[in-house]
């Protein structure tokens, strides 16, 4: 579904991605881990188009968004939903409205029509009667839902997240896995997840890729990697320095 092909991606004279190639498959959850500045961030701001990259290609199905034009882009961005590492929610604005921005400005839907789509999502996140809430009001695992509700509110194929439980207590980071789960089946979405949290690797991968020195690295499931025999990834899921 997605194809990284070659890519390189350079900061002035830092080269960031060196060779990447990653195939995302289709439907499935891929988690994407690595060292903090390794690029994980960077990738997902590619796979978007939110930011251009040196050298290399990248397919989102039968599309290759390596040159196309900004409105093509557009139509190739609204098949993803996105949430950021922070939740990046408007704070002038009530939950109700951040969740159906996107449907407002790029669809023909009307304001009921927007209305029932963005209470239908809130249900699905667990958040009932906040529709008229403000995000300062909220708490930081209500806001990361209002963001996932947000990601999911135009029915993408492709969902990314971005370090979606980093800075969560473990409850709550078990809440959020779950609720990956859950909307992933639900929606049958191809799901790319960055994050450098085990219990994250281990709940939500079913497929899980290492970055590390501008290259991919394939590794073992969840339920192997812990034990993996690349040295690399091993250290990595370990916490070993080494
Ligand atoms: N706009 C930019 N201009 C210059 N350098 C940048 C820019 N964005 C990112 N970088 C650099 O690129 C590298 C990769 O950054 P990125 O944010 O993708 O890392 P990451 O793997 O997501 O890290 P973390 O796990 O800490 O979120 C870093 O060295 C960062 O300083
Ligand atoms: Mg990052």
């Amino acid at each position: 579904m997605i194809k990284i092909k070659s890519l390189i991606k350079t900061y002035g004279d830092q080269t960031i991605l060196k060779d990447l190639n990653i195939k995302i498959p289709k439907g499935k959850k891929t988690t994407i881990i690595g060292q903090s500045g390794c690029g994980k961030s960077t990738l997902l701001r590619l796979i978007l188009g939110l930011e251009k990259f040196d050298e290399g290609e990248i397919w989102v199905g039968k599309d290759c968004i390596t040159h196309l034009s900004e409105d093509d882009l557009n139509k190739v961005r609204l098949q993803f939903g996105m949430v950021f590492q922070s939740a990046a929610l408007f704070d002038s604005m009530t939950v109700g409205e951040n969740v159906g921005l996107v449907l407002k400005e790029h669809t023909d839907m009307t304001r009921e029509e927007i209305k029932e789509r963005v209470i239908e999502k809130l249900g699905l996140v667990g958040l009932n009667d906040i529709y008229d809430a403000y995000p300062a009001n909220l708490s930081g695992g209500m806001k990361k839902r209002v963001a996932f509700a947000r990601a999911i509110v135009n029915n993408p194929k492709v969902l990314l997240f971005d370090e979606p439980t980093t800075g969560l207590d473990p409850v709550t980071s078990t809440r959020v896995e779950n609720l990956i789960n859950k909307l992933t089946k639900k929606t049958n979405a191809t799901t790319i997840v960055v994050t450098h949290q085990i219990s994250t690797i281990l709940n939500v991968s079913e497929n899980i890729v290492m970055i590390h020195d501008g290259e991919a690295i394939k590794t073992e499931g969840p339920d192997k990697i812990l034990k993996s025999k690349n040295k690399m990834v091993y250290n990595f899921v370990n916490g070993l320095i080494k």
